[in-house]
């Protein structure tokens, strides 16, 4: 337990401290009983002096005399490797300082604010000791603010919104801002440089939107609970970390790790853990063959689940998810989730006998646990469902939770305040304990904590190809690597290849769904369209699907710009091939790909590329598919045609 210390009286202090390469400066300022911080790069100002306090209830704000009692300041320098993602090693490299923070009169106070200043970005956070009289609190506010250059162009989704983190990206001045806006925020400043602003490792707290406020500062707007507070939290307490990402360019800023470096190691024996291609009982439903409610068009039957996991073998893929097994689906299932069981199936499915065919053929199943947001009903049944999968060897749970809001201790609370992060957490670690793998659709964003549970393999949290039909365009993907996917891996349901499907038509051409399985990382990787369109139609063009790897060991992007195209290469980890995708918007462009990156030696290169008159309208299905010898000393040269892509496997030979 802290005890108040006179001795120290620092009650007007500016200290600057750098980044190991020190082009990254930041300043910490507390002056007149106010705290704040600056960042610059290359002496240019990227964030100007921004305020720094946490308001609590019940409780005078933190500023009566304050002083700063004790400054901690350390290095870092180690190498840590994620078990599975984009990239193997990680370097966490920073120069610390902790401020401790004290108010010289009644009721002595004390806090911490840490501050990390990485060669690629800052991050800071709360730090609020256990102190007599003073074990638990409830947070009104918090006062953090990142105050860039009002002409910044930002690239954002709104936040508090019914579709949660499903919408498209916008291009604005951050002067423009009108409303709190979702993390990755992602800004250019007048001066050049690309940031992102985050949150790292976010526990039992409400996630951090962002909104430009009064004063014309961005500052935090924490996610309230319904009862108006942002959180309530038991000393001794640490926020998550606030991040800004920092790069010389929009590519550097999708190799930016430092939320991985601000997270824990893992907890436990995680080895268990494997990465997944998977097909499923889906697509159907959404073009209105299947249903997921019992009837004649029922999709998760005993027959059709058999049926598809003979093709999963033919396919060479090695999980199958099946949605809508489950008692529940009658009706409007949208409105009805309080009658979700998920321990009972339809009658006309039997989950036993499908996982024994499963086993007998090595196909993993993925089970499907939709919520609707219904979070007391879920959280009840929540043992016994993992329970009940563990039991039949599922090792991967789909998880779901449509809806505006969601339903906890039966009031409506957002999906991304600190009760909606608490129960995601508890089926993060209940799934670990179950050796159970997640990938959570309509989640909390991601804020890095796969690296401490890396069973949670991926998440959506994002628009994704679901809305395809009319509401995505071919710009939105070219924004993801640049903003959504600086939070991690996402569950984009990649190849869909019955493009002109009349119920639901693609914004795509067929090799542009191809370079998704390499633009859009996830440890769980959906081949989302129905196995007949894959065997039938599109035998050759699934061989890369069947190829690409889900484990990385390194990711180069190779040349983009934000909403207009991404080409990233990537090496696996498994057979040390490499696999390139790249995407663009409507317009049709050459990229020139310098392989200099390839090891010594011959390698074979399959590319999968628009044909020269494809077009995600006129042509989608325009593909041409061919192989030739390259060594590291030559280049590519590739056509995307408008709205199209292309995808190289790269095997050495
Ligand atoms: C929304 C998910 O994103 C989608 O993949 C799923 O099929 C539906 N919910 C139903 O659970
Ligand atoms: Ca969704």
């Amino acid at each position: 337990m802290f005890k108040w210390d006179n001795r120290l009286k620092k009650d007007t202090l500016e200290k600057e401290f750098s980044s190991p390469n020190h082009r990254i400066k930041c300043r910490f300022y507390l002056k007149n009983n106010q705290i704040a911080y600056s960042v610059s790069k290359d002496d240019k100002i990227l964030i100007k002096k921004s305020r720094l306090n946490i308001l609590l209830c019940g409780e005078t704000p933190i500023e009566n005399r304050l002083k700063v009692t004790h400054i901690d300041k350390t290095t870092h320098d180690d190498t840590f490797e994620m078990l599975w993602g984009e990239q193997r090693l990680i370097r966490n490299n920073y120069e610390e300082a902790a401020f401790s923070i004290a108010e010289a009169a009644s009721p002595h106070r004390i806090f911490t604010l840490r501050f990390r200043v990485f060669d690629d970005g800052v991050a800071f956070r709360y730090e609020i000791p256990a102190q007599a009289k003073f074990r638990q609190v409830t947070i009104k506010d918090e006062l953090s603010e990142f105050n860039v250059d009002l002409n910044s162009i930002a690239w954002q989704i709104p936040a508090y919104q019914p579709d949660r983190y499903e919408y498209n990206y916008e291009k604005c001045q951050v002067a423009e801002l009108e409303n709190s806006v979702h993390t990755p925020l992602t800004i250019k400043t007048p001066s050049g440089y690309y940031i992102s602003i985050h949150e790292a490792a976010l526990y039992d707290y409400g996630s951090m939107t962002i909104k430009l406020d009064e004063k014309r500062a961005l500052k935090s707007d924490i996610t309230p609970l319904s009862d108006g507070t942002k959180a309530h939290v038991k000393l001794p307490f640490e926020t998550p970390w606030r991040m800004i990402m920092i790069a010389d360019s929009c590519l550097d800023l999708t190799t930016n790790r430092i939320m991985y470096c601000l997270n824990d190691p893992p907890k436990g024996d995680f080895s268990w853990v494997k990465t997944i291609k998977f097909i499923g009982i889906w697509w159907a439903m959404y073009v209105g063959e299947w249903t997921w409610a019992p009837g004649e068009r029922h999709g998760a039957t005993t027959a059709h689940a058999k049926e598809y996991i003979d093709a999963a073998v033919r396919l060479g893929i090695t999980g199958l998810l099946i949605e809508g097994w489950n008692d529940g689906w009658e009706g409007n299932w949208l409105e009805n989730g309080i009658n979700n069981k998920f321990t009972v199936s339809t009658p006309d499915f039997n989950l036993p006998e499908v996982a024994r065919y499963a086993s007998a053929r090595g196909v993993e199943l993925v089970g499907h646990h939709e919520t609707v947001g219904f979070v007391d009903n879920y959280e009840k049944q929540l043992e016994s469902a993992y329970n009940y999968y563990a039991a039949n060897g599922v090792h991967y749970i789909k998880t779901g939770y449509a809806g505006s809001t969601m339903i906890i201790n039966g009031r409506r609370e957002f999906h991304h305040s600190q009760l909606g992060v608490r129960h995601y957490q508890k089926t993060v670690e209940l799934a670990a304990k179950k050796h159970i793998c997640l990938d959570i659709h309509e989640p909390i964003k991601g804020t890095g904590i796969e690296r401490t549970f890396p069973n949670l393999l991926t998440r959506e949290g994002a628009r994704g190809q679901e809305y395809e039909g009319g509401a995505i365009s071919p710009s939105h993907a070219c924004y993801l690597p640049y903003t959504r996917l600086l939070a991690g891996g996402m569950d984009y349901t990649n190849g869909i290849f019955d493009i002109t499907n009349s119920v639901k038509h693609i914004s795509t051409t067929l090799a542009r769904q191809l370079a998704y399985f390499v633009t859009i990382y996830s440890g769980m990787a959906m081949a989302a369209d129905r196995p007949f369109i894959y065997e039938e139609r599109f035998p050759q063009a699934f061989e890369f699907v069947k190829s690409v790897s889900t484990n990385f060991e390194v990711s180069l992007p190779i040349a983009g710009e934000i909403g207009e195209y991404y080409v990233v290469a990537r090496k696996a980890r498994d057979n040390k091939n490499w696999y390139i995708g790249g995407i663009t918007d409507t317009d049709s462009r050459w990229v020139h790909l310098g392989l200099d990156f390839l090891e010594d030696g011959i390698y074979s290169a399959k590319i999968y590329s628009d044909s020269e008159d494809a077009h995600y309208r006129e042509n989608p299905y325009g593909i041409s598919i061919y192989e030739k010898h390259v060594s590291k000393n030559d280049s590519l040269d590739i056509y995307l045609a408008p709205g199209g892509g292309f995808a190289i496997e790269l095997r050495k030979i």
